[in-house]
Protein backbone atom coordinates (compact mmCIF):
# COMPACT_ATOMS: atom_id res chain seq x y z
CA UNK A 1 0.00 0.00 0.00
CA UNK A 2 3.10 2.50 1.11
CA UNK A 3 4.15 2.57 -2.68
CA UNK A 4 1.14 3.75 -4.22
CA UNK A 5 1.46 7.57 -4.20
CA UNK A 6 -2.08 8.57 -5.49
CA UNK A 7 -4.03 10.22 -2.93
CA UNK A 8 -6.51 9.37 -0.41
CA UNK A 9 -9.50 11.08 -0.80
CA UNK A 10 -12.43 10.74 2.03
CA UNK A 11 -15.68 11.89 0.99
CA UNK A 12 -18.60 12.12 3.56
CA UNK A 13 -21.76 11.88 2.10
CA UNK A 14 -20.18 10.40 -0.82
CA UNK A 15 -22.34 7.77 -1.72
CA UNK A 16 -25.08 10.32 -3.90
CA UNK A 17 -25.57 13.45 -5.10
CA UNK A 18 -23.13 16.24 -4.62
CA UNK A 19 -20.68 13.40 -2.72
CA UNK A 20 -20.95 11.04 -5.52
CA UNK A 21 -20.11 13.69 -8.17
CA UNK A 22 -16.43 14.72 -6.02
CA UNK A 23 -15.49 10.87 -6.02
CA UNK A 24 -16.27 10.83 -9.66
CA UNK A 25 -14.25 13.68 -10.25
CA UNK A 26 -11.67 12.75 -7.60
CA UNK A 27 -11.42 9.46 -10.28
CA UNK A 28 -10.34 10.64 -12.57
CA UNK A 29 -6.94 11.67 -11.12
CA UNK A 30 -6.85 7.80 -9.72
CA UNK A 31 -7.30 8.91 -6.13
CA UNK A 32 -8.13 5.72 -3.90
CA UNK A 33 -11.40 6.96 -2.12
CA UNK A 34 -12.76 6.44 0.87
CA UNK A 35 -17.13 6.89 1.17
CA UNK A 36 -18.66 7.62 4.34
CA UNK A 37 -22.67 7.43 4.13
CA UNK A 38 -25.35 6.93 6.45
CA UNK A 39 -28.38 5.87 3.77
CA UNK A 40 -30.78 2.87 4.96
CA UNK A 41 -29.32 0.75 2.61
CA UNK A 42 -26.20 0.31 0.66
CA UNK A 43 -28.02 0.34 -2.89
CA UNK A 44 -26.88 4.44 -3.41
CA UNK A 45 -23.14 3.76 -2.01
CA UNK A 46 -22.87 0.69 -4.22
CA UNK A 47 -23.98 2.23 -7.30
CA UNK A 48 -20.97 4.89 -7.03
CA UNK A 49 -18.43 1.86 -5.53
CA UNK A 50 -19.45 0.15 -9.14
CA UNK A 51 -18.87 3.96 -11.20
CA UNK A 52 -15.68 4.13 -9.29
CA UNK A 53 -14.66 0.17 -10.52
CA UNK A 54 -15.53 0.95 -13.45
CA UNK A 55 -12.81 3.76 -13.73
CA UNK A 56 -10.43 1.54 -12.44
CA UNK A 57 -10.12 3.30 -8.97
CA UNK A 58 -9.45 1.71 -5.77
CA UNK A 59 -12.74 2.88 -3.60
CA UNK A 60 -14.00 1.42 -0.11
CA UNK A 61 -17.71 2.58 1.47
CA UNK A 62 -18.86 2.90 5.44
CA UNK A 63 -22.39 3.50 6.53
CA UNK A 64 -21.73 5.54 9.86
CA UNK A 65 -23.22 8.79 11.54
CA UNK A 66 -20.44 11.23 11.37
CA UNK A 67 -22.42 13.30 13.98
CA UNK A 68 -21.08 10.62 16.47
CA UNK A 69 -16.97 11.74 17.30
CA UNK A 70 -16.49 8.05 18.68
CA UNK A 71 -17.45 6.60 15.58
CA UNK A 72 -15.78 8.73 13.02
CA UNK A 73 -12.67 8.30 15.16
CA UNK A 74 -12.35 4.72 14.88
CA UNK A 75 -13.02 4.71 11.51
CA UNK A 76 -10.28 7.36 10.55
CA UNK A 77 -7.98 5.26 13.11
CA UNK A 78 -8.36 2.55 10.45
CA UNK A 79 -8.42 4.20 7.75
CA UNK A 80 -4.38 5.80 8.38
CA UNK A 81 -3.68 1.86 9.41
CA UNK A 82 -4.33 0.75 5.96
CA UNK A 83 -3.84 3.79 4.26
CA UNK A 84 -1.04 5.42 6.07
CA UNK A 85 -2.23 8.93 5.14
CA UNK A 86 -5.71 11.02 3.83
CA UNK A 87 -4.24 13.69 1.84
CA UNK A 88 -8.19 15.34 1.34
CA UNK A 89 -11.27 15.52 3.02
CA UNK A 90 -14.42 16.31 1.86
CA UNK A 91 -16.91 17.22 4.14
CA UNK A 92 -20.22 16.84 2.67
CA UNK A 93 -22.94 14.81 4.57
CA UNK A 94 -25.89 17.20 5.33
CA UNK A 95 -29.52 16.70 5.98
CA UNK A 96 -32.55 18.81 5.92
CA UNK A 97 -34.94 19.16 8.97
CA UNK A 98 -36.93 22.10 7.36
CA UNK A 99 -39.78 23.90 9.55
CA UNK A 100 -40.87 27.46 10.49
CA UNK A 101 -38.52 28.67 13.68
CA UNK A 102 -41.98 28.45 15.40
CA UNK A 103 -42.81 24.90 14.63
CA UNK A 104 -39.25 23.82 14.67
CA UNK A 105 -38.75 21.40 17.86
CA UNK A 106 -35.54 20.84 19.97
CA UNK A 107 -34.32 17.28 17.69
CA UNK A 108 -35.45 19.24 14.91
CA UNK A 109 -32.53 21.60 15.72
CA UNK A 110 -29.94 19.34 17.26
CA UNK A 111 -30.14 16.65 14.18
CA UNK A 112 -29.15 19.11 11.43
CA UNK A 113 -26.67 20.68 13.90
CA UNK A 114 -25.35 17.43 14.59
CA UNK A 115 -25.21 16.04 11.13
CA UNK A 116 -23.94 19.06 9.05
CA UNK A 117 -21.54 20.86 11.74
CA UNK A 118 -20.74 18.86 15.01
CA UNK A 119 -19.39 16.42 11.90
CA UNK A 120 -17.07 18.75 10.33
CA UNK A 121 -15.42 19.02 13.44
CA UNK A 122 -14.70 15.40 14.17
CA UNK A 123 -13.75 14.19 10.30
CA UNK A 124 -11.51 17.81 10.36
CA UNK A 125 -10.20 17.07 14.24
CA UNK A 126 -9.63 13.05 13.11
CA UNK A 127 -6.92 14.48 10.10
CA UNK A 128 -5.77 17.37 11.30
CA UNK A 129 -3.00 16.36 13.32
CA UNK A 130 -1.68 13.58 9.98
CA UNK A 131 -1.94 16.32 7.67
CA UNK A 132 0.37 18.41 10.00
CA UNK A 133 2.72 15.97 10.69
CA UNK A 134 3.07 15.39 6.73
CA UNK A 135 2.60 19.16 6.47
CA UNK A 136 0.18 18.89 3.48
CA UNK A 137 -3.96 18.75 2.91
CA UNK A 138 -6.53 19.87 1.33
CA UNK A 139 -9.98 20.12 3.61
CA UNK A 140 -13.42 21.24 1.86
CA UNK A 141 -16.17 21.67 3.46
CA UNK A 142 -19.53 22.08 1.90
CA UNK A 143 -21.71 24.81 3.47
CA UNK A 144 -24.19 26.36 1.48
CA UNK A 145 -25.75 29.74 -0.22
CA UNK A 146 -28.40 29.69 2.95
CA UNK A 147 -26.08 29.82 5.11
CA UNK A 148 -24.93 33.61 3.49
CA UNK A 149 -28.35 34.55 3.10
CA UNK A 150 -30.88 32.71 5.34
CA UNK A 151 -33.57 30.94 4.23
CA UNK A 152 -36.73 30.94 5.36
CA UNK A 153 -37.92 27.43 7.34
CA UNK A 154 -34.48 26.48 7.32
CA UNK A 155 -33.06 28.20 10.86
CA UNK A 156 -31.27 24.70 11.56
CA UNK A 157 -29.94 23.98 8.40
CA UNK A 158 -28.55 28.16 7.35
CA UNK A 159 -27.34 28.27 11.22
CA UNK A 160 -24.96 24.90 10.79
CA UNK A 161 -23.54 26.54 7.26
CA UNK A 162 -22.63 29.52 8.40
CA UNK A 163 -21.08 27.61 11.28
CA UNK A 164 -19.18 25.68 8.52
CA UNK A 165 -18.03 29.07 7.26
CA UNK A 166 -16.69 30.14 9.99
CA UNK A 167 -14.97 27.13 11.21
CA UNK A 168 -13.60 26.85 7.94
CA UNK A 169 -11.89 30.32 8.12
CA UNK A 170 -10.45 29.29 11.63
CA UNK A 171 -9.00 25.74 10.97
CA UNK A 172 -7.26 27.85 7.71
CA UNK A 173 -6.29 30.49 10.07
CA UNK A 174 -4.22 27.46 12.35
CA UNK A 175 -3.12 25.45 9.67
CA UNK A 176 -2.08 27.69 6.87
CA UNK A 177 1.63 27.38 7.49
CA UNK A 178 1.47 23.85 7.68
CA UNK A 179 1.10 23.66 4.04
CA UNK A 180 -2.94 23.00 4.71
CA UNK A 181 -5.68 24.72 3.06
CA UNK A 182 -9.46 24.43 4.03
CA UNK A 183 -11.59 25.85 2.21
CA UNK A 184 -15.43 25.78 1.84
CA UNK A 185 -17.78 25.62 -1.17
CA UNK A 186 -21.12 27.07 -1.05
CA UNK A 187 -23.78 25.34 -3.40
CA UNK A 188 -26.86 27.35 -4.95
CA UNK A 189 -29.88 25.36 -5.65
CA UNK A 190 -28.58 22.02 -6.95
CA UNK A 191 -30.66 19.14 -8.48
CA UNK A 192 -30.38 15.87 -5.89
CA UNK A 193 -32.06 13.87 -3.70
CA UNK A 194 -32.18 16.44 -0.80
CA UNK A 195 -33.94 19.54 -3.36
CA UNK A 196 -35.88 17.26 -5.24
CA UNK A 197 -38.44 16.64 -2.26
CA UNK A 198 -39.53 20.03 -2.93
CA UNK A 199 -42.79 20.50 -5.20
CA UNK A 200 -42.64 21.92 -8.52
CA UNK A 201 -43.96 25.35 -7.10
CA UNK A 202 -41.34 26.04 -4.59
CA UNK A 203 -38.60 24.91 -7.29
CA UNK A 204 -39.77 27.37 -9.82
CA UNK A 205 -40.05 29.91 -7.23
CA UNK A 206 -36.33 29.34 -6.26
CA UNK A 207 -35.15 29.11 -10.00
CA UNK A 208 -36.89 32.66 -10.80
CA UNK A 209 -34.42 34.23 -8.31
CA UNK A 210 -31.30 32.72 -9.80
CA UNK A 211 -29.89 35.00 -12.67
CA UNK A 212 -28.45 32.43 -14.63
CA UNK A 213 -32.12 31.00 -14.75
CA UNK A 214 -31.31 27.18 -14.39
CA UNK A 215 -30.49 24.90 -11.26
CA UNK A 216 -27.37 23.63 -10.85
CA UNK A 217 -25.57 19.73 -11.39
CA UNK A 218 -23.89 17.97 -8.59
CA UNK A 219 -20.73 17.93 -11.64
CA UNK A 220 -20.75 21.82 -11.08
CA UNK A 221 -20.09 21.25 -7.38
CA UNK A 222 -17.35 18.95 -7.95
CA UNK A 223 -15.28 20.96 -9.99
CA UNK A 224 -15.27 23.24 -7.16
CA UNK A 225 -14.38 21.26 -4.66
CA UNK A 226 -11.62 19.47 -6.74
CA UNK A 227 -9.99 22.76 -7.35
CA UNK A 228 -10.26 23.69 -4.54
CA UNK A 229 -7.92 20.66 -3.34
CA UNK A 230 -6.16 20.91 -6.07
CA UNK A 231 -1.84 21.99 -6.19
CA UNK A 232 -3.45 24.56 -8.55
CA UNK A 233 -5.60 26.20 -5.66
CA UNK A 234 -2.55 25.89 -3.01
CA UNK A 235 -2.21 29.63 -2.10
CA UNK A 236 -5.93 29.82 -1.96
CA UNK A 237 -7.09 29.16 2.14
CA UNK A 238 -10.17 30.22 3.68
CA UNK A 239 -12.15 31.29 0.77
CA UNK A 240 -16.31 30.15 0.72
CA UNK A 241 -16.42 29.87 -3.23
CA UNK A 242 -20.10 30.11 -4.42
CA UNK A 243 -21.19 27.87 -6.94
CA UNK A 244 -25.18 29.25 -7.67
CA UNK A 245 -25.76 30.39 -10.73
CA UNK A 246 -25.36 33.98 -9.57
CA UNK A 247 -28.20 33.72 -6.73
CA UNK A 248 -25.91 35.14 -4.60
CA UNK A 249 -22.68 37.71 -5.11
N1 LIG B 1 -28.64 19.97 -3.11
C1 LIG B 1 -28.53 21.26 -2.87
O1 LIG B 1 -29.23 22.10 -3.46
C2 LIG B 1 -27.53 21.77 -1.87
C3 LIG B 1 -27.36 23.14 -1.77
C4 LIG B 1 -26.44 23.63 -0.86
C5 LIG B 1 -25.71 22.77 -0.07
N2 LIG B 1 -25.90 21.43 -0.20
C6 LIG B 1 -25.10 20.57 0.68
O2 LIG B 1 -24.38 19.64 -0.09
C7 LIG B 1 -24.17 18.44 0.66
C8 LIG B 1 -24.64 17.25 -0.15
O3 LIG B 1 -26.01 17.42 -0.42
P1 LIG B 1 -26.82 16.55 -1.51
O4 LIG B 1 -27.81 17.49 -2.10
O5 LIG B 1 -25.88 15.81 -2.37
O6 LIG B 1 -27.61 15.58 -0.51
P2 LIG B 1 -28.08 14.05 -0.65
O7 LIG B 1 -29.25 13.95 0.25
O8 LIG B 1 -28.21 13.66 -2.07
O9 LIG B 1 -26.84 13.25 0.00
C9 LIG B 1 -26.52 13.39 1.34
C10 LIG B 1 -25.38 12.48 1.71
O10 LIG B 1 -25.05 12.70 3.09
C11 LIG B 1 -25.04 11.45 3.77
N3 LIG B 1 -25.40 11.61 5.17
C12 LIG B 1 -26.54 12.13 5.69
N4 LIG B 1 -26.50 12.04 7.03
C13 LIG B 1 -25.33 11.45 7.36
C14 LIG B 1 -24.74 11.07 8.60
N5 LIG B 1 -25.33 11.28 9.77
N6 LIG B 1 -23.53 10.45 8.57
C15 LIG B 1 -22.91 10.20 7.38
N7 LIG B 1 -23.42 10.54 6.19
C16 LIG B 1 -24.62 11.16 6.19
C17 LIG B 1 -26.05 10.60 3.01
O11 LIG B 1 -25.87 9.21 3.32
C18 LIG B 1 -25.73 10.99 1.58
O12 LIG B 1 -24.59 10.26 1.17
C19 LIG B 1 -24.95 18.64 1.96
O13 LIG B 1 -24.06 19.07 2.97
C20 LIG B 1 -25.93 19.72 1.63
O14 LIG B 1 -26.32 20.43 2.77
C21 LIG B 1 -26.79 20.90 -1.07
Amino acid sequence: MSENNSRVVVVTGGSKGIGRSVCLKFAEEKARIVIVHYDTDDIAANETLNALAERGVEAESHKLDVSSFEAVDVLFNDIFSRFEKIDVLVNNAGITRDTLLMRMNEEDWDAVISVNLKSVFNCTRAVIRSMIKQRSGSICNISSVVGQIGNAGQANYSASKAGIMGFTKTVAREVAARGITVNGVAPGFIDTEMTAVLSEKAKEFFIRQIPSGNIGRPEDVAEAVYWLCSDAANYITGQILHVNGGLYM
